[in-house]
């Protein structure tokens, strides 16, 4: 199959609508990462995603949205006021929730779960596709199932060439991470993912909000997490990542020292910093992470792409605090790294 890449023109989007509802599958840009898109109401399509990323069948899909009046068929109940108020604030934006599931929802997008995942994207593009494509749009991220979500048309064409018809390319997606996913269905509003919009947002417009406790650690041997993405390994870079925190000074002192052994037994690696610290490292082999925690969302995962284009096989990233956008990123690096995260 020919892959093409098309900027998001008005016959570009009429063409991937007709793509979707004829079954096949389009990636398309959102405010998060790219998406790769199948009409969430047909099983078959939607069986088409898990075979192009290589995603295990237990793993359940996002259905995305363009108008607040498309979610009621989907749903089982009516939104709690607190969802209504979390839809008021946060949509169309990078925000997920979860619901119980209406049947007209295909098992292989809930993974065979009684809930069902839903997002109002922002990015216009991805709109104007899900409003001509006239059907909600299943779409998990577009990488290749373990590799770092893509945040640009090429991140997507590197990962799926031959695989999909089109992709949508509407430019570097802003946010970098992925939506943050919140549990509708218990009394206070469920982190399973962390993302822009933060827990302590949530909270403010929700009353209180969780968040679940296997964010920040890996599962133990057997353990069924709540988000079954949890389970699975994943943005992980070729080479081997550890993450240091604590005080800053002493963070780029361990890492400098870490490098150069590394260096002297003949590895090739790299160092993930913040912008301010970037000069600190002298002439070792360095990425700017940015100059804060929303600039490293913004960039972590063309970060990890690159580190494998540069054949670097051991990494060393400076970790931030984990609240605020920095939760997501922590996340995200900490899985990156296996959750080899050394306090120094
Ligand atoms: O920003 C995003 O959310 C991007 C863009 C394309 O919208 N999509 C995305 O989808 O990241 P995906 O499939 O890569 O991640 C969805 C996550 C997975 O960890 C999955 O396990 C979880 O959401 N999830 C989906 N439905 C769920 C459900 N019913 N219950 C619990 N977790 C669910
Ligand atoms: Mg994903």
């Amino acid at each position: 199959m020919i892959t093409r890449i098309l900027p998001p023109t008005d016959a570009a989007i009429a063409e991937a609508a007709a793509l979707i509802r004829a079954g096949e599958l389009v990636a398309f840009p959102t405010e998060t990462v790219y998406g790769l898109g199948a009409d969430g109401l047909n099983r078959e399509a939607v069986a088409k995603i898990f075979q192009a990323k290589g995603r295990p069948g237990d793993n359940p899909l996002i259905l995305h949205i363009s108008a607040l009046d498309q979610i009621a068929p989907l749903i089982a109940c009516e939104l709690s006021s607190v969802a209504k108020k979390m839809a008021d604030a946060f949509w169309p934006g990078p925000l997920t929730m979860i619901f119980p599931k209406s049947a007209r929802v295909p098992e292989n997008v809930s993974a065979g779960l009684s809930t069902v995942a839903i997002r109002f994207p922002a990015h216009p593009d991805a709109q104007r596709l899900i409003a001509a494509a006239e059907t909600p749009i299943a779409a998990p991220s577009a990488n290749r199932s373990g590799k770092p979500s893509p945040t640009t048309a090429n991140h997507v064409f590197e990962d799926m060439d031959g695989r999909i018809p089109l992709i949508l390319d509407g430019g570097e997606c802003l946010v970098g991470v992925e939506s943050t996913v919140v549990d509708m269905t218990g009394p206070v509003p469920h982190i399973l993912r962390p993302g822009g919009i933060t827990a302590e947002q949530i909270a403010q417009v929700a009353g209180a909000s969780e968040v679940d406790s296997a964010v920040m650690r890996p599962l133990a041997e057997g353990e069924k997490p709540r988000s079954p993405g949890m389970a699975h390994r994943h943005y992980a870079p070729n080479g081997q990542l550890t993450v240091f925190t604590g005080d800053s000074d002493r963070v780029i002192q361990r890492i400098q020292s870490e490098y150069d052994c590394a260096k002297a037994n003949g590895s090739r690696p790299l160092i993930l910093s913040m912008e301010a610290h970037v000069a600190s490292y002298g002439d070792r082999r360095i990425e700017s992470l940015g100059a804060d925690e929303t600039a490293m969302a913004h960039r972590l995962f063309a970060l990890l792409r690159d580190a494998d284009h540069m054949e670097a096989d051991v990494l060393f990233a400076e970790g931030v605090e984990a609240k605020g956008v920095g939760l997501a990123v922590m996340n995200r690096l900490g899985r990156a790294a296996a959750f080899h995260i050394v306090e120094v």
